[in-house]
């Protein structure tokens, strides 16, 4: 058939020619061109039906109003219909090879402008990546491969299934195996400090537990066939440092119930869920016609996971927005945070598998101009005193657009959280790019941060290739007085300073406009900290500014006069990938002080800025085309009285 047409579909019913064979819709096709005006041939096979009456038949829908205007759906046109031995189009509705499991991965040569397809890898007759999953193979460029372990296959014969695929296009022909995954690893925004998946794309931290081992498992949400949001798995990667992080096998990927949303994990001490002692245990959202919580258990330490047959665990049919549970052993039992809807919703339960319904929180307060996800519940001792915090990011909404999160300081008596009144929304971190974050479970006495490291405005378009998206470095969490009222304090963990390398110790300056360091670091590979206190004389502007020699520039503006602080990535490097990504500075309210004691990390992407140990914490990404090797503090309008400087390469 010679097709030409529009391809999106709005709405539900798809566009395009269906076959009915005995009144039932065998084969259907859509338009395949990337111009509606240009007709393609498309092929069906029906040798199966020879003999039969078929009837070709066109689905379209009538235009749909919306918002009080009438959409069209799109069109379809029919050029020609033809009946004959040979395959006249270069489009096959599914392209399938057998490859020996001879190696560690099949590669399949992928691209970010590719098809839009499904993949399923078959042993015998069961598809090893569960459910098909979205892939875009690739057309006419290969921006990465997509890795798919058969490790566990090894000499057998699988067969690699993808759906719209030409024989024109690149990956025709073009998979094979490998013992390596072929992308480039050190590719030019690839964090050194900071957690990114080797392949794949990643947001929210999930599952993040410190295991009876030591060991610190994230398991982020995760794609392992592509490099945008889909697909939604549960990763794993494992570090002894909170720093350098080895990726694992997924644990826990999309199934019947649906993709596998964010979530929590949690090491059951006491067999409570009778998984066994110290088994620790996920709860996730599952995300499908609708969302629910289940629940999956490893008794190996957090390696291999094993989905819970009574999922799911917690279901309320009435709700749309039910997600991102994060669980803790709380006054005697286990309580789940859940965002739904608007409110942060509390369930209690005595063995991880049946919840009841504590309290609602939320209405009317804090910050309401996005949807309610990923919240954290968590207690803190500030002057022999417990009190609570409870996170909620929002999306959109921030004050700077898009992402971010906020938290409320109150009570909890094990039922209800109260908050106490405070002038919110007050947030976790006031930079752009720190969304989703919570902390791990396990750590008594401390409690451990990371955040995921984008934001959902741009965060699809940045340009990274094989990997998408880092997380923050890990911060350790506490309540602090500033002056006002109790704060969320962020440092950087500890962990962080075994980090430092070489230390670079810099001459103070006394009164002067301006202090240069340049370079940074010699050889600077682009991961490295910052540190220095500033004494303005008078409240005027200062500025921190990283710069390389192309004149790429990322400006951090203190605006002591009207109490603001703003970065500025305008001409940062890379920006035209989003229109909202630095249009406008980042502005938000800073307490002014007489003395700033910074300490910037810079890795690659990433700035991360804490004031005064805990005033403040600013998290904004950058893509410079070269490291920025130029650091300068200057003023316009005051003297600047710069001690403890100090440079550390990280790594
Ligand atoms: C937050 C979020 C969660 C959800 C997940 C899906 O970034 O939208 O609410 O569980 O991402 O990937």
């Amino acid at each position: 058939m010679l097709i030409a047409g529009s391809k999106a579909v709005f709405g539900r019913s798809p566009l395009g020619l269906s076959l009915v064979v005995g009144g039932e819709e065998v084969l259907t096709a859509g338009s395949i061109s990337t111009d509606p005006n240009t007709f393609e041939w498309v092929t069906w096979d029906v040798e199966k039906y020879m003999g039969k009456t078929a009837v070709v038949k066109a689905n379209a829908s009538a235009p749909m109003s919306y918002g009080g205007r009438t959409i069209p759906r799109g069109f379809i046109a029919l050029g020609r219909i033809e009946q004959g031995s040979k395959r006249l189009s270069t489009y096959l509705d599914e392209y399938s090879v057998t490859v020996n499991a001879d190696k560690k991965y099949i590669l399949i040569p992928a691209a970010n402008n590719g098809s839009n397809s499904r993949l399923s890898v078959f042993c015998g007759e069961n598809n090893i990546l569960g459910i098909a999953q979205s892939a875009k193979p690739a057309t006419d460029r290969v921006d990465y491969y997509i890795p798919v372990n058969v490790e566990k296959y090894k000499g057998q014969n699988l067969r690699v299934v993808l759906t719209g695929v030409k024989t024109t296009d690149l990956v025709y022909g073009a998979i094979r195996t490998s013992d390596s995954i072929e992308n480039e690893y050190n590719e030019t925004y690839r964090p050194i400090v900071h957690f990114s998946p080797e392949f794949g794309w990643t947001n929210d931290p999930n599952g993040m537990v410190r295991t009876p081992s030591g060991e610190w498992h994230l398991s982020l949400q995760h794609n392992p066939y592509g490099t945008s949001h889909g697909n939604m798995h549960w990763g794993l990667s494992v570090s002894k440092d909170l720093i350098h992080w080895k990726d694992y096998p997924d644990v826990v990927a999309p199934d019947e119930l649906g993709s596998i949303f964010s979530g929590s994990a949690v090491v059951d001490h006491d067999n409570t869920a009778g998984f066994g002692k110290d088994a620790i245990i996920a709860i996730y959202t599952s995300a499908g016609r609708g969302q629910r919580q289940s629940i999956a258990y490893s008794t190996d330490g957090g390696y291999n996971f094993t989905k819970y047959p009574g999922n799911p665990v917690l279901a309320d049919p009435e709700q749309r927005d039910f997600r991102d549970p994060k669980v803790g052993w709380i006054k005697g039992q286990w309580v789940m945070a859940l965002a739904v809807g608007q409110v942060i919703r509390f369930y209690g339960s005595p063995d991880l598998k049946n919840w009841t319904f504590l309290s609602d929180f939320g209405t009317g307060l804090g910050s309401h101009a996005g949807v309610w996800e990923c919240p954290d519940l968590m207690s803190f001792d500030y002057k022999g005193q417990t009190k609570w915090v409870l996170f909620v990011s929002i999306n959109p909404g921030g004050p700077n657009g898009g992402s971010i999160t906020q938290y409320f300081i109150g009570d909890f008596d094990g039922k209800r959280f109260k908050a106490d009144p405070l002038p919110y929304p007050l947030w976790v971190d006031e930079g752009v790019d720190n969304y989703a974050g919570v902390t791990f479970d396990n750590t008594p006495g401390r409690k451990v941060f990371m955040g995921w490291m984008s934001n959902w405005v741009y965060t699809g378009q940045t340009p990274t290739k094989g990997f998408h998206n880092s997380m923050t470095l890990p911060r350790d969490l506490s309540l602090k007085h500033n002056g006002k009222h109790l704060v969320l304090a962020s440092v950087p963990s500890p962990e962080v300073y075994a980090a430092r390398g070489l230390k670079k110790d810099i001459n103070p300056v006394i009164s002067t406009d301006s202090k240069v360091i340049s370079p940074i670091l010699e050889g600077n590979k682009g991961a490295y900290e910052i540190d220095a206190t500033i004494t303005p004389d008078a409240k005027g502007e200062f500025y921190l500014t990283l710069s390389n020699t192309k004149g790429e520039k990322a400006v951090i503006i203190f605006d002591l006069r009207n109490g603001h602080l703003k970065f500025d990535r305008s001409k940062s490097g890379i920006v035209d990938f989003s229109d909202s990504f630095a249009a406008k500075a980042v502005d938000v309210a800073l307490n002014t002080r007489p003395e700033y004691k910074i300490q910037l990390f810079v890795d690659k992407l990433s700035t991360e800025l804490f004031i005064n140990e805990g005033d403040m914490v600013f998290t904004n990404c950058v893509f410079p085309t070269e490291v920025y090797n130029t650091f300068e503090i200057s003023s316009s309008d005051c003297k600047l009285n710069v001690k403890d400087i100090a440079v550390y390469e990280l790594k």
